[in-house]
């Protein structure tokens, strides 16, 4: 039997609630595939700082480093937004990004046909879209220095730097590269190269990468035409690779096509098997404690964690099965509410699922 040791980061608000919907899933998968889970606990985010000073102890870097995966639920809450910003719960997500070196960001944004009434966009315009965006997580804007907030030139300033050094893009090519080859081998690769330097030499990367990949068909959009291309005609994209700022954006985007944010997963790897899996919603601590939330794209960060981590995509195939029996049997959270569905809350929703894992 196979065993791996996950590291459990619940987070804050409504991000335990929905892990633990995903643990419920792993464990029936684990029963039906014969694989033996083991759960640790560690704290991030807002839960972190209060209990120890610090939104990402010591412990739960080396936890996550000891582990086979990381299970993430989400952090932040709107009361810690006074913090100062090397304590804010966000800073946490990043650092153990950094500490992981999790480059390579995979969201997924496909829309099950079950869905395709949930979407606020035209059934014709969704109805089929499977999109894979490859977001870069490590460096751009968000790790750039210099950064901060001073007086520049006699004038009060605040300033970060939108810096990719070649070695990233190569890497995150790369990753897009593969990715596209086993998809439908159409790549569009994401910048703004009219205007940025920065993207000048994010696209001469990439198309030096490409030649390494001849099957695979490449494309470059600007990311204000994609950001549009997106909703007016998502069924064109296929694989998309982008920086880090551009792909937070296009993400959330990219997740009202099938309608909710509660619907896309995410992994983060490496270049090591251990990789971190998370939902790309946040916290929304308004919603916590009241089983309202969405645990799909949490359940299917865990079928993403089989598929990458584990090698097991048997098991990682069964879970997204799962989900969709789920849905066609017309049960649905709130977020994804059509007509005639029956509505149900997030332990119910976790809970159906497993069960259609081992039925
Ligand atoms: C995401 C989130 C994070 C990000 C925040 C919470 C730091 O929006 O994972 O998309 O900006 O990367
Ligand atoms: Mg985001």
């Amino acid at each position: 039997m196979k065993e791996y040791k996950i590291a459990l980061l619940g987070g804050d608000g409504i991000g335990p609630e929905v892990v633990a919907q995903g643990v419920k899933v792993l464990n029936a998968a684990g029963e039906k595939f014969g694989i033996k889970f083991e759960y640790e606990k560690a704290l991030i985010g807002g839960c972190a700082y209060e209990k120890t000073g610090t939104p990402l102890p010591e412990e739960t870097v080396s936890l996550a480093k000891s582990s086979d995966a990381v299970f993430l639920g989400a952090v932040g809450d709107w009361k810690y937004d006074t913090l100062p910003p090397e304590v804010r719960p966000e800073k946490a997500l990043l650092g153990i990004r950094k500490a992981l070196n999790l480059f390579a960001n995979l969201r997924p944004a496909i829309v099950y046909e079950e869905l395709v009434s949930s979407s606020p966009l035209k059934p014709e315009i969704v109805n089929g879209v499977d999109i894979m965006i490859i977001r870069e997580l490590t460096g751009d804007v968000y790790f750039g220095e210099p950064r901060g907030v001073g007086v520049i030139d006699g004038r009060n300033a605040g300033y970060n730097n939108m810096i990719y050094y070649e070695d990233e893009v190569e890497r995150i090519a790369h990753v897009a590269f593969k990715t596209a080859m086993k998809r439908t081998k159409r790549l569009c690769s994401v910048d703004k190269a009219n205007v940025l330097d920065v993207s000048r030499l994010w696209r001469e990367v990439v198309i030096r990468v490409s030649k390494q990949y001849p099957e695979v068909e490449l494309s470059h959009m600007y990311v204000d035409n994609a950001a549009m291309q997106i909703i007016r005609a998502p069924k064109q994209f296929d694989t998309i690779v982008t920086g880090n700022i551009f792909g937070d954006i296009l993400s959330d985007e990219a997740s009202m096509l099938p309608g909710s944010l509660g619907m896309l997963p995410s992994a983060s790897l490496s270049d090591t098997k251990l990789g971190m899996y998370e939902p790309i919603h946040g916290s929304a601590p308004d919603l916590k404690g009241k089983d309202v939330v969405n645990p799909i794209a949490t359940i299917l960060s865990a079928s993403m964690m089989l598929k990458y981590s584990f090698d097991n995509d048997e098991a990682a195939l069964a879970i997204e099965n799962a989900v969709k029996s789920v849905l066609k049997a017309g049960y649905r959270t709130p977020d994804i509410k059509s007509e005639g569905s029956t509505i149900i809350g997030t332990e119910r929703m976790g809970t159906l699922i497993a069960q259609a894992i081992l039925s």
